[in-house]
């Protein structure tokens, strides 16, 4: 018996298209890497062109079909641009991967209202506005994946969880709005939650080594996170196989959240 029939009807992305916001760096980039190795058309999306290319290269280095868009996501007319220019590619998505993201970690009473705008802009209304571009397009034609990252801080405040903590938290609850309007069609719509991974995003962080040693004796495995541990979360959040799993929040992270 050959396994390989079975696991194609649960997990294949062939003829899929994919676009993957924040695809150009850390969780987002591994996130591409894996729907395209799993046979997906994925677009990047960033601002930073070496990285897009440097993404699609390599991309391309593995026989799969990749293209890159970039993009400014904290302006709507950025996001409704990206979107446009995504499409041109490979045509409409059936899979929207949102992980681009910013945490800027003002103290709270430093917290002023361009942080605040900013921070929205990119973590939560792009996720919208992409979400109202897409979705209706992925529901009418009866299938659609739609996956949010968010973040611990979407749950208990910690490290200056300011206003990132609360773009996260509208985060979950914009895929819940999503899943409820377009799960009946195929579409569903379920968020990632990391713990503490090892990217750009964290530089500060993790330059630390006696911060990454504590947050990782708060893991139940032992360790903070990989870009790479996204991979298989994400690849059954954007196949067949997960048909039945919408408006959820999926920890990925060691088990930090339930230590
Ligand atoms: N690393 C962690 O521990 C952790 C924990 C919890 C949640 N997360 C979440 O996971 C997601 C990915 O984070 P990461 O750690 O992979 O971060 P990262 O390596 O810094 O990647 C962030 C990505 O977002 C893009 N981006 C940022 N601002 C943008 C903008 N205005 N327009 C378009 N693209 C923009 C960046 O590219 P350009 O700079 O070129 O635009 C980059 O591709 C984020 O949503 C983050 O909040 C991360």
């Amino acid at each position: 018996m050959t396994t390989q029939p079975y696991l194609s009807e649960l997990f294949s992305l062939d003829d899929r298209v994919a676009v993957v916001t924040g695809g150009s760096s850390g969780i987002g980039r591994a996130i591409a890497g894996a729907l395209a190795r799993a046979g997906a058309s994925v677009v990047v999306v960033a601002r930073k062109e070496a990285d897009l290319i440097a993404t699609v290269d390599e991309l391309a280095a593995h026989g799969c079909r990749a293209a890159w868009v970039s993009a400014d996501l904290s302006t709507r007319d950025g996001v409704r641009l990206a979107a446009e220019k995504a499409v041109e590619a490979f045509g409409e998505p059936d899979i929207l991967v949102n992980s681009a993201g910013i945490n800027l970690r003002p103290p709270m009473a430093e917290l002023n209202e361009d942080v605040w705008d900013v921070t929205m802009a990119v973590n939560l209304e792009a996720p919208y506005l992409l979400g109202q571009r897409f979705g209706p397009g992925m529901a009418e034609r009866g299938y659609g994946r739609i996956i949010h990252i968010s973040s611990q801080q979407a749950h208990r405040a910690f490290v200056q969880s300011g206003v990132y903590g609360v773009s996260k938290g509208g985060l979950e609850s914009l895929a819940r709005s999503q899943a409820e309007a377009w799960s009946s069609s195929g579409v569903t719509c379920n968020t990632l939650v990391p713990g503490f991974v090892m990217t750009a995003l964290n530089a500060r962080l993790s330059s630390d080594p006696e911060k990454v040693a504590a947050l990782a004796a708060r893991t139940m495995v032992g360790r903070n996170g990989l870009a790479e541990d996204f991979a298989g979360a994400a690849v059954f959040l954007a196949g067949r196989a997960s048909g039945y799993v919408t408006g959820q929040s999926i920890f990925v992270d060691g088990g930090f959240s339930v230590h």
